[in-house]
């Protein structure tokens, strides 16, 4: 199996823009895809700013950040993908959209492209179906911020061929991070743990057990965890969440998956998170 030289990145939101970012710093030409020409540039100026504070925080020299971005292509129509060896797809997290996208990707892409969904819910088996590869399709499940978080999930379905598999175990050793290779259940093994433990926090407030603030201090005093379930829910998004739990629960109908009233609320009145300004906490303050 070859190994991965150039790659192509399907969405520049937050995690598209960071798979994007660290396939550059290990130097693969990547191609980025967004739906329109402003989409394009808006991705652009992420990965660049990204560059940007890496530099000012000392982490990456003018060098480093100036060949890095030469690497860099972006693009609206399919076609730029045609000589990719792997294509991650990081756009919304809605199945029927994910397909499309994959059939479109699907007529371009050279035989021997692999094929990737960086889906964080949905099971791959479904968009692996949708194209004329099943056996190249694979999930590479990144963590926000994929700069930072060193762990990629590498999820495997029934038809993926194992030399595909060591293909992207070796293709995450290539970017410095590291794989564990989950089977293609909704949430895979750490949205399976993680999900039902933040949903699990809002019940505990619902029912009075503590207040948000004391509930993010005692995980983070108590476990040592980075950051507590409230300002994790909020970093990551409410509505992200939100939808993540509902799908998981529609698969595996298990009341610990179940959105708690309290989340679907604050989703509803516009309460996402630190992207929205307010969650849990109010970052315009
Ligand atoms: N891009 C690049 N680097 C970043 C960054 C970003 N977006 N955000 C933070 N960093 C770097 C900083 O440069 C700094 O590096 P240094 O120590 O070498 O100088 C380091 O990370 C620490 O940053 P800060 O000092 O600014 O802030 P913190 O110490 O509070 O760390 C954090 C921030 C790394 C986000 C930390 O709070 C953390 O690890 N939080 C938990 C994150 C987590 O659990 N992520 C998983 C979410 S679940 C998920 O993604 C799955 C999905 O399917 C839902």
């Amino acid at each position: 199996m070859h190994r991965i030289q150039s790659v192509g990145v399907l969405g520049c939101g937050l995690m598209g823009s960071g798979i994007a970012q660290v396939c550059l710093r290990a130097g693969l030409t990547t191609v980025v895809r967004e739906l329109s020409d402003d989409l394009a540039a808006a991705g652009r100026a992420r990965i660049e700013s990204s560059f940007e504070q890496a530099v000012r925080r000392g982490k990456l020299d003018a060098a480093g950040r100036d060949q890095a971005l030469t690497g860099l292509r972006t693009c609206v129509d399919v076609e730029p993908l045609a000589q990719c060896d792997l294509v991650i797809e990081a756009i919304v997290e809605d199945l029927e959209e994910k397909r499309k996208t994959f059939v479109a990707v699907d007529a371009v892409a050279k035989k021997t492209a692999i094929f990737a969904s960086n889906t964080s819910s949905l099971t791959l088996t479904q968009l692996a179906m949708a194209t004329s590869r099943p056996e190249r399709l694979i999930g590479l499940h990144f963590f926000n911020p994929v700069p930072v978080m060193r762990l990629v999930e590498v999820v495997r379905t029934l038809a993926t061929d194992d030399k595909v598999v060591a293909c992207a175990q070796a293709f995450v050793r290539s970017l410095d991070k590291e794989a564990i290779l989950c089977g293609d259940n909704s949430g895979f093994i750490v949205n399976r743990l993680l999900v039902p433990y933040l949903l699990d926090a809002i019940r505990a407030f619902e029912n009075g057990v503590g207040t948000v603030e004391d509930i993010d201090r005692g995980m983070q005093l108590g476990c040592a965890h980075p950051m507590g379930p409230f300002t994790l829910l909020d970093f990551v998004g409410l509505d992200t969440v939100f939808y993540i739990a509902n799908i998981m629960f529609d698969e595996y109908r298990e009341r610990r998956f179940a959105p708690p009233p309290l989340l679907k609320q604050m989703v509803q009145a516009g309460r996402l998170g630190r992207k929205s300004g307010r969650g849990f906490y109010d970052y315009n303050a």
